[in-house]
């Protein structure tokens, strides 16, 4: 479907306000005709931006001017309101280097372990398009409540299902694609991801801390997961003023440690012998 160039009753709107870069100025509204948005620069009529161009200059009631654009995932994620947070997130910085080390295409069957707040859902959900499916397992009914409200504001196709269910019981899928866990004892879900995973299909571990880091590598190499490979991302932000153009001083520099693992057809038991004496 071809993306219109114009803002309709109902889209999503990013608002950058032309007289900051504060990041934390910027908002994502939703558009409903007859309504009002106020800024601390000054109110925006929603029948101002509806009609308008992507891109167009609006003006508040006192002169202060924002830029309107459609918002990307990333600023639905952190700008738009009803976008509501009950659990630390994956953040964007981490998002394309899942998906290409791990290979996550369009029609891929996604098992993840940890809905949470939905955020990385709601990232999966827009990659592997209509033909693929998400089956997501999250132990704590409030989150997935708002998890789904979530992805009901934020997600264009309905290719995600959240299922209120501890993973340690198991994990109803078979033949899948990817199995992509963030919890915080990953080694507990371990056997039941290799139980769902297709052969040769991948398993993302998501892991804060290298004492769970160190176990879910003992646990993985115990039940035979093959090519396993730890991975952290690094982003340097710039500030880009005329008269220094320099990497930002303040910033966040850790995230996760990110590991992959596949399934293979059999399990080299001497390897797996030689691998774990690693970590005696
Ligand atoms: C850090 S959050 C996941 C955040 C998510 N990746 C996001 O980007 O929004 C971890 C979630 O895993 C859930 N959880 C922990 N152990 C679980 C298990 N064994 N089965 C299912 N969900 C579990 C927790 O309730 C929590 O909501």
């Amino acid at each position: 479907m071809e993306k219109s160039k114009f803002f309709s009753d109902g889209d999503l709107v990013l608002l950058i306000p032309l007289n900051t870069e504060k990041i934390k100025d910027r908002h994502v509204i939703q558009l409903h005709s007859g309504e009002k948005f106020h800024t601390k620069n000054g109110m925006i009529l929603h029948d101002d931006i509806i009609g308008k161009t992507l891109g167009s200059i609006i003006s508040t009631h006192i002169g202060f001017n924002y830029i309107a654009l459609d918002p990307t995932l990333k600023d639905i994620i952190k700008h738009y309101p009803k976008f509501r947070y009950k659990t630390q997130i994956i953040y964007p910085r981490d998002w394309g280097l899942i998906m290409a080390f791990a290979g996550i295409k369009n029609g891929d069957l996604i098992v993840e372990i940890g809905t949470g707040s939905g955020a990385f859902t709601a990232f999966l959900s827009s990659i592997i398009g209509p033909e693929g499916k998400i089956f997501s397992y999250e132990v704590d009914p409030d989150r997935a409540r708002i998890a789904e409200e979530n992805l009901r504001n934020t997600c264009s196709t309905r290719n995600y299902i959240i299922k209120i269910k501890n993973a340690e019981d198991g994990i109803d899928e078979r033949d899948v694609d990817i199995v992509f866990i963030d919890v915080p004892e990953p080694w507990r879900v371990l056997r039941n991801a290799w139980q769902a995973l297709r052969f040769g299909g991948q398993v993302v571990v998501y892991i804060p801390t290298f004492n769970q880091l160190q176990k879910t590598l003992k646990v993985m190499l115990l039940y035979g997961f093959i090519d396993v490979s730890v991975k952290e991302g690094f982003i340097r932000d710039f500030q880009i003023k005329p008269y220094a153009v320099r990497p930002k001083i303040k910033g966040y520099y850790f995230s996760a440690f990110i590991v992959f693992g596949r399934k293979g057809t059999f399990i080299p038991i001497k390897q797996i012998k030689e691998a774990l004496k690693k970590f005696e």
